[in-house]
């Protein structure tokens, strides 16, 4: 494959960085820009063939509206973020390059993209696309193509209702004052499984906040929670067993 140069804003850290990583390994020469690391945005964008957004959700579309303008008709602009509609729609608007959202389905500490799920939105273009769907693939990457609206509404479900439960339930534990000492002699193999996820949740409040506040779809996810919670609280408030069993065989 020809090798191209990559300019990622926000590979200093987390999935930036190991995307630069990745395409250093594939041979592509890589620049990586912070809030303070790395050229200004008018100089990467000039040196390089492929510009990566992948920084926090709430400032992604404003630094999109920064670099766009900078991209010739021949360059890709790309983002990595969570969410799909919204900075698709800030990458076409501000540039006349080619176009790709992609939402890659892992985090920074998996060893390789073997196995990986990523999301691909099309955005403009049809020299670039073929280009990063064989890198991509090569690697072992399973890709999926839908549009940013799909990607968003599908999102609410894995990750807006996932993590919604695991921030639900990390409250819920705090306020029964218990503590994960109290609890480690008791725990089931499910609970400590639950118990992890729950810690890497909590560790990032940041990025957890923006995925639930910031996708639109989600908002309705939560009203389906909150009603779907009171009726369990109300089988298990009347010790209604049949009640509460007959609400978990709808969905089978
Ligand atoms: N982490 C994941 O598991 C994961 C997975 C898939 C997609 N994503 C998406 O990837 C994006 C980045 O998430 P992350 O978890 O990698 O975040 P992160 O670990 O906090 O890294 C954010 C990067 O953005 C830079 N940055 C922060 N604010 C900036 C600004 N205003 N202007 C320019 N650069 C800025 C940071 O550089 P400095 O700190 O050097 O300033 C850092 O390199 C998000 O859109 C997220 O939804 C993350």
């Amino acid at each position: 494959m020809k090798k191209f140069s990559v300019g990622i804003i926000g590979g200093t850290g987390g999935i930036g960085r190991w995307f630069a990583d990745f395409f250093r390994q594939e041979g592509h020469a890589v620049q990586v820009t912070g809030r303070t690391t790395g050229m200004d945005i008018p100089d990467l964008a000039m040196a390089c063939q492929v510009i990566i957004v992948s920084v926090p959700i709430g400032v992604t579309s404003e630094v999109i509206r920064k670099v766009g303008p900078f991209l010739k008709e021949e360059a890709l602009l790309m983002d990595l973020t969570s969410l799909k509609a919204e900075p698709v729609r800030a990458m076409l608007a501000s540039s006349v390059s080619e176009v790709i959202g992609l939402h890659p389905l892992f985090g920074p500490e998996v060893p390789s993209l073997e196995g990986q799920n990523i999301v691909l939105c099309p955005g403009r273009g049809k020299m670039w696309l073929p280009r990063v769907r064989a890198l991509l693939e090569r690697n072992g990457a399973r890709l999926v193509v839908t549009t940013p609206e799909r990607h968003d509404e599908i999102m609410a479900v894995v990750q807006g209702l996932n993590h919604l439960n695991t921030i639900a339930l990390g409250l819920v534990l705090h306020e029964t004052g218990m503590k994960a000492e109290d609890l480690e002699k008791f725990t089931t193999p499910i609970f400590r499984a639950k118990m992890e996820i729950m810690e890497r949740v909590f560790a990032r409040p940041e990025l957890y906040a923006e995925i639930l506040t910031l996708n639109p779809h989600v908002g309705r996810i939560c009203d389906l929670y909150e009603k779907n919670l009171a009726e369990l609280r109300r089988n298990i408030r009347k010790g209604d067993a049949g009640g509460l069993r007959a609400c978990m065989e709808r969905c089978v």
